[in-house]
């Protein structure tokens, strides 16, 4: 069937459907996401499970636990956040829950359940906060109808989702959750898809302007290079965050990409066409805008090509070969993820490599992803900067196929890196829910951030400065890059700091210095810190805080347990509990990026 022929045989289904079931069961779709994503995906299963159930979505921070005990289908999707940590929205959920087993109340025999986990196989703890549900769940007596889905963001996670999703309806309804209608599994996703075409500016959101982009340090020569970026709330002094927050930037692609895409379309041959996008939040609409401006801000034009997507270019496609190439990559199998892997290719190389499609706006307005925000460790302390938010960005570029492909650009940071002053960027503060100063103003810290993990750290030392006065605290940075000449960011600003007494103690670790052993911060706190590490944490009750990426956070991770061994003469076990202990008590604080 035709899409839309298939889109308008489900509805007038799904009407006669609504009709027949008047007695639906209801259902409840939990979500708790960080970025909108389980929100998007709730809303999917939402219009599957409509055509046979009563459902509806609730956020988890929205949702009456006492309700559980009453539920006849209880479905969940939720990412994970940081640590295997809940997002923000879910915290209380999982508290609420483990209340209730623990006094032994509100069972819920009567109530069926399934849970889907999003996240990324390159963090630890894949999925921990979806399996901690699950368990929840199953140790309340519900009835679990499917084992718990796992969708990878790295690998197929749409893929596994709509399987998921279809098997949970379908056990549904064979269980008698709903009518036994065949053709109702003849649901369509792509429709669901089509109404998420949109994106959410919150309302807590703001617009700030570019004051100043500095190179930090100056070293626009090397590959790499770190940009700091200050930008500033125009008419208002008054930003609500604390040193730790994260800034959420809604980013821009680049003019040239969406340029070149706009020329592939069939029937877009003038960029000023104006379309609409729907918004699937009902409280905020967006007008209608260009093309241009829908793949510039709203649309994600980078990420490569779903499987369905590829399918879909397969029959548009006029040239056999081309489109048999698509129709098996479209399968989603080993040779899509070889050839993802390997091009990363973003939507104009693929219209490149098929030249014969034919695409049309509308099949990209409906099918692609939204353009996400990208999230930044504020840089700065409102106390020493009001009305201000900087942000340390690394600015990426790559070149795909292992070094021999076409240079690629990061979304965020090369439109970070290329505005002007002046121009106004749309972003909102992100609570980094265990990331902050402690609230024991005098306890010792060890900040340990290579890199741009030094990020969050700048604002601490910040507002240790506007809070000196106050008396003498131990704050240790350490801080790891390649030499002292290419990469040691905000060198001097920490000369400084530790003049006027806000960074007690200061290590780097270099691993490309001329002639010296490679060393990295894990080296330093192992072989030259050890004893004071232990000290601050173990005797002087200390906070250990750890930014940066999934390796390194892992392997400092793996260092601190043996100093607490060997310093505190502890076994593995013991030390387990240790850090547990550190982690219940808010003093092991960890802020990591892929
Ligand atoms: P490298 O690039 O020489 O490997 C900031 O990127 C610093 O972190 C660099 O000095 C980098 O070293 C270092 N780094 C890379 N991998 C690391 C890891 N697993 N643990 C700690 N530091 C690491």
């Amino acid at each position: 069937l035709h899409f839309k022929e298939l889109a308008k045989s489900v509805m007038v289904t799904s009407r006669m459907m609504k009709k027949a079931m008047a007695n639906r069961i209801k259902t409840t779709i939990l979500y708790a996401t960080e970025t909108g994503k389980s929100y998007a995906y709730s809303l999917i299963l939402q219009e599957i499970f409509n055509h046979a159930f009563d459902a509806k979505v609730v956020a988890m921070d929205q949702y009456d636990i006492c309700n559980l005990e009453y539920e006849s289908m209880l479905l969940v999707v939720t990412s994970t956040f940081g640590n295997g940590d809940p997002p923000e929205n879910g915290e209380d959920f999982l508290l609420f829950s483990f209340i209730n087993i623990e006094h032994g109340i509100h069972k819920i025999k009567s109530s069926r359940f399934a849970v889907f986990g999003l996240g990324s196989r390159a963090y630890p703890h894949f999925c921990a906060f979806a399996h901690a549900v699950d368990t929840l769940l199953g140790e309340l007596e519900g009835e679990r109808v499917k084992e718990i889905g796992e969708g990878d963001e790295m690998c197929g996670q749409e893929e596994c989702f709509r399987n998921w999703a279809q098997q949970v309806f379908k056990v549904g309804i064979i269980q008698g959750g709903g009518n036994s209608f065949d053709r109702l599994l003849i649901f369509n996703l792509e429709d669901a898809n089509a109404s998420l075409k949109s994106t959410k500016f919150d309302k807590s959101n703001f617009r700030v302007t570019v004051s100043d982009v500095q190179v930090e340090p100056n070293y626009v020569e090397s590959k790499r290079s770190t940009i700091l970026i200050q930008l500033e709330k125009k008419n208002s002094d008054v930003l609500n965050f604390q040193p730790g927050d994260h800034l959420g930037i809604y980013p821009r692609n680049d003019p040239a990409l969406v340029k070149a895409l706009i020329s592939k379309i069939r029937d877009a041959t003038d960029d000023s066409t104006v379309v609409r996008l729907e918004y699937w939040d009902a409280d905020t609409r967006l007008p209608s805008c260009t093309l241009t401006m829908a793949f510039s801000r709203f649309l994600d034009i980078t990420t490569p090509p779903t499987p369905q997507l590829l399918k879909l270019f397969s029959e548009c496609n006029v040239n056999e070969e081309q489109s048999t190439a698509l129709r098996i990559l479209g399968q989603g199998e080993s040779e899509y993820e070889d050839w993802k892997f390997s091009n990363n290719p973003n939507l104009v190389e693929v219209l490149n490599e098929f030249p014969s499609t034919q695409v049309d706006a509308s099949l990209l307005l409906k099918q692609l992803p939204l353009l996400q925000a990208r999230y930044y460790s504020i840089s700065s302390s409102p106390d020493v900067y009001p009305g201000e938010i900087h942000c340390t960005v690394s600015v990426v570029t790559y070149h795909t196929r292992g070094g021999d492909g076409p240079l690629h650009h990061g979304v965020c940071s090369s439109y970070l890196n290329s505005i002007t002053d002046e121009e106004e960027v749309p972003c909102f503060v992100r609570m980094a829910p265990t990331f902050h100063l402690p609230t024991k103003e005098d306890a010792p810290c060890i900040l340990v951030g290579p890199g741009t993990g030094i990020a969050p750290f700048r604002s601490f030392w910040q507002h240790r400065i506007s809070q000196i006065q106050k008396g003498d605290r131990t704050m240790a940075l350490l801080f790891g890059c390649r030499n002292p000449q290419q990469d040691h960011l905000y060198k001097d600003e920490v000369e400084t700091a530790m003049k006027q007494g806000a960074i007690s103690h200061a290590y780097t670790a270099f691993s490309r210095e001329e002639g010296k052993p490679k060393q990295y911060v894990q080296d330093v706190i192992m072989n030259d810190i050890s004893e004071f590490v232990f000290d601050l944490i173990h005797t002087r009750n200390g906070h250990f805080y750890v930014c940066g990426d999934v390796t390194m956070a892992a392997e400092v991770h793996r260092t601190l347990k043996d100093v607490l061994c060997i310093n505190g003469g502890m076994t593995p076990e013991q030390v387990e509990e240790y850090i547990t202990a550190m982690k219940s008590e808010d003093r092991y604080h960890e802020d990591i990026f892929g």
